[in-house]
């Protein structure tokens, strides 16, 4: 299954997937590219030393459908046959979700359906909820919306931050990331 995954910034589970591809850890499936909508994204520069073709398709002013028709069409040059958001911070749009049908999906770092949007995090301690975790769901139209594939929980500690919680839940991020493409592309084959 060739994969194709957009990201705006960092990358952490975008490494991941990459990683345990190359490592035999998701059998049958290949990243082909990884478009970023911003051209200073790091996650780029860790893509290229993967040996992964990197590219960014920057937003500039255009409308979203325009800017996605452009993707689009990288992703079909590319033969992607599923579509993974990491850290793509632009909601997508319905040519977009239509095209791909049933083969987008993305990480949230919340039990979906609560906290969802930016600082998941953040939420969660506002809310004060002893648990919360990452979402490993297909992407409709709406935000942070559409089936759940996969979910894994985190304890909230007392004396937790927005950037404790963050440290901790990424790392659980990108495994669980990894774990819903095993399950995905097993059930493919
Ligand atoms: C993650 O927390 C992800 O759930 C959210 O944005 C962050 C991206 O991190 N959508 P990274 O770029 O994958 O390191």
């Amino acid at each position: 299954m060739n994969i194709g995954i957009l990201i705006s910034g960092r990358g952490s589970n975008m490494v991941s997937i990459a990683e345990a591809v190359i490592s035999g850890n998701i059998p049958g499936a290949k990243v082909s590219v990884v478009i970023s909508d911003k051209a200073t994204a790091p996650g780029l520069t860790s893509a290229a030393s993967l040996g992964i073709k990197a590219i960014t398709i920057e937003r500039f002013g255009r409308s979203r459908e325009e800017h996605d028709k452009e993707i689009i069409s990288e992703l079909k040059n590319n033969e992607v046959e599923l579509v993974c958001l990491a850290g793509y911070m632009r909601l997508v749009s319905p040519l977009f979700v239509s095209t791909f049908e049933g083969r987008i999906i993305n990480i949230h770092p919340s039990l979906l359906p609560q906290f969802p949007g930016l600082n998941a995090q953040r939420q969660a301690i506002e809310a004060g909820v002893r648990e919360t975790g990452c979402t490993v769901h297909y992407v409709d139209e709406l935000l942070d919306h559409g089936e759940v594939i996969l979910q894994r929980k985190i304890e909230v500690l007392p004396d937790d931050t927005e950037e404790t919680l963050s440290n901790r839940l990424i790392k659980l991020e990108n495994k669980t990331y990894v774990e819903a493409l095993q399950q995905l592309v097993n059930r493919q084959n």
